[in-house]
């Protein structure tokens, strides 16, 4: 007769997992048992029921073949807003909490004596909608602009800025394309990876539209730099996620067009991540 298995608890289901990261896992049993985190760390002697288990088995699997797990989920939480999130759109990554913590510094307070929204903000390039949404959630007194070249994004952000109750004005634009205004802040995380870069293969399953740009992965931040003062009202600031290894080329691209007060802020990994500058008010309008 064959040896009948222990169940499976929190815990021992957690031990059996090897090298998956434990916060990826910790979310999956969230979603699969629709509870808590706290729910999971206090209950970790909980056991797991088949069905729980069939599901958990299904996305490990998964996530073993590189495929994010806020697709499997359908939701990936950014800035503490809850995202729907699908494969039309990158999934948004911690550090670029990072480039909104900058922007929040970077916009001014509204001046009081105006009418509402009287700073404005671009999110270029912005997917699901990460960006722009945090500032809104932030900043209720900014008229926030967002555009992407690609209507599938948009699609997501809307439905995201609907679901979360923070409005965008959200645009079809190949970059400033189609942008006729100017802005306090704009930030952008744009495509920065070489396509010959070995993490590519870790990353299929998201587009590689948001993910790789030409000229060693420079191309489009270059593209957004050289065209950014257009658009910046005097003073106004542009910042920029970058790969781990580009600080050096974004501040020198930023100096060389003319930005002030160029520097760089480093990620959780210890790594130089965004990029700023701001326009020299003799640049402007
Ligand atoms: C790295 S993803 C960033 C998405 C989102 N902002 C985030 O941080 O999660 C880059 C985004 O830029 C968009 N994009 C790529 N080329 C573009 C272009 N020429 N003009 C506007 N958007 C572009 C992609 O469709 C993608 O949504």
């Amino acid at each position: 007769m064959a040896e009948q298995q222990p169940p499976l608890t929190i815990a021992s289901w957690l031990r059996q997992q090897g090298s998956l990261a434990r916060p990826e896992l910790e979310v999956a049993l969230c979603h699969a048992l629709d509870c808590s985190r706290a729910h999971l760390l206090s209950h970790p002697e909980q056991q797991l029921t088949c069905a729980e288990l069939k599901q958990l088995s299904h996305w490990t699997h998964q996530l073993r073949n590189h495929i994010p797990l806020a697709y499997l989920t359908g939701e990936q939480e950014f800035w503490g807003l809850s995202l729907s999130i699908d494969v039309r759109v990158l999934v948004p990554r911690p550090d670029t909490e990072i480039l909104v913590e900058c922007a929040l510094e970077c916009l001014p307070d509204a001046p009081a004596s105006t009418q509402a929204r009287a700073l404005q903000a671009l999110d270029l390039g912005t997917g699901s909608g990460a960006i722009a949404l945090a500032i809104a959630q932030e900043r209720r007194d900014v008229d926030i602009h967002a555009c992407d070249i690609s209507a599938e994004c948009l699609a997501v952000a809307e439905v995201n800025s609907r679901a979360l109750g923070l409005p965008i004005s959200l645009r079809l634009s190949d970059w400033f394309e189609r942008i006729d205004q100017r802005f306090h802040v704009i930030v952008a995380n744009p495509p920065y990876i070489d396509s010959a870069d070995p993490h590519l293969s870790q990353l299929q399953a998201e587009p590689r539209a948001a993910l790789v740009a030409q000229n060693h992965g420079l191309a489009d931040l270059q593209a957004i730099i050289e065209r950014a003062p257009a658009h910046l009202h005097r003073d106004g600031w542009l910042l920029l996620e970058h790969g781990y290894d580009q600080g050096m080329a974004t501040r020198e691209l930023l100096t060389n067009r003319g930005f002030e007060q160029v520097g760089t802020r480093r990620d959780l990994g210890g790594n130089e991540r965004v990029s700023w500058g701001q326009l020299p008010v003799h640049e402007a309008d």
